[in-house]
């Protein structure tokens, strides 16, 4: 399978970084084509600009934008590994999204509504937080933050989202709740590959 592998924290030594790097290894064991877009590393512009509109109503996709979508259609799985910022998505992540996903690549608008493009594409998404998974419940933010990325925006665009893993009160987690984790996310990756991507949970 061609992974890719969609990274946002600003923070090499972060606990985000190293859910990367176990995810990463564990693919490459298996022998996995796998890239790696570390947007923060990548200097990633978020920022949709007018020039954008204009570029897309004119047929034309701006550079940065053309590699980054490249690199989707060249995946068969992709998997966004990510914090939770303000019960969402990291402004980067969010403004590659914006940009990256534009009309005529990831959906039509057309006069029966809106058809996703990127059927086929499978994805997998891996949080951390900082509230508690009985905050998250409690609340229905978790229902909400899986409604609006697995189905607000990856749906939308017609893309399985086979998988979509927590991992909650990540501050407060000792250090072998963190290797407990990190297990999991080798487990994840190996699932993924043994079941071809299909869904993990
Ligand atoms: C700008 C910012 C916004 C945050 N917003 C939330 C939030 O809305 N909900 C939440 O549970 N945690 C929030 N957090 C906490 C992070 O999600 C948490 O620290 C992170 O997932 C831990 O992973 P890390 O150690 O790799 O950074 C926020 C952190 C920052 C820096």
């Amino acid at each position: 399978m061609k992974h890719l592998i969609v990274y946002t924290h600003p923070n090499p030594g972060s606990f985000n970084h190293a859910i990367l790097m176990a995810f990463v290894n564990e693919l490459e064991q298996l022998d996995q084509e796998l890239r790696v877009r570390d947007l923060y590393a990548l200097g990633f512009d978020p920022v949709i600009k007018m020039s954008d509109y204009e570029a897309v109503a004119r047929g034309e996709v701006p550079e940065d934008i053309r590699a980054e979508q490249g690199h989707i259609l060249w995946a068969d799985l992709i998997t966004c590994i990510f914090p939770i910022f303000w019960a969402g998505l990291p402004a980067v992540l969010k403004g590659y999204i914006e940009r990256v996903y534009s009309q005529g690549f990831a959906y039509r608008i057309g006069k029966a509504g809106f058809t996703g493009l990127l059927k086929g594409k499978k994805v997998v998404i891996i949080n951390t937080t900082g509230g508690s998974l009985k905050l998250y419940e409690s609340s229905g933010m978790l229902d909400s933050i899986r409604q609006s990325v697995d189905g607000g925006i990856f749906g939308f665009c017609a893309m399985e989202v086979v998988g979509h893993k927590f991992f909650m009160n990540v501050p407060g987690a000792t250090l072998s709740q963190r290797e407990e984790m990190l297990g999991q996310v080798r487990s994840m990756a190996r699932a993924l590959c043994d079941s071809n991507g299909r869904r993990i949970e």
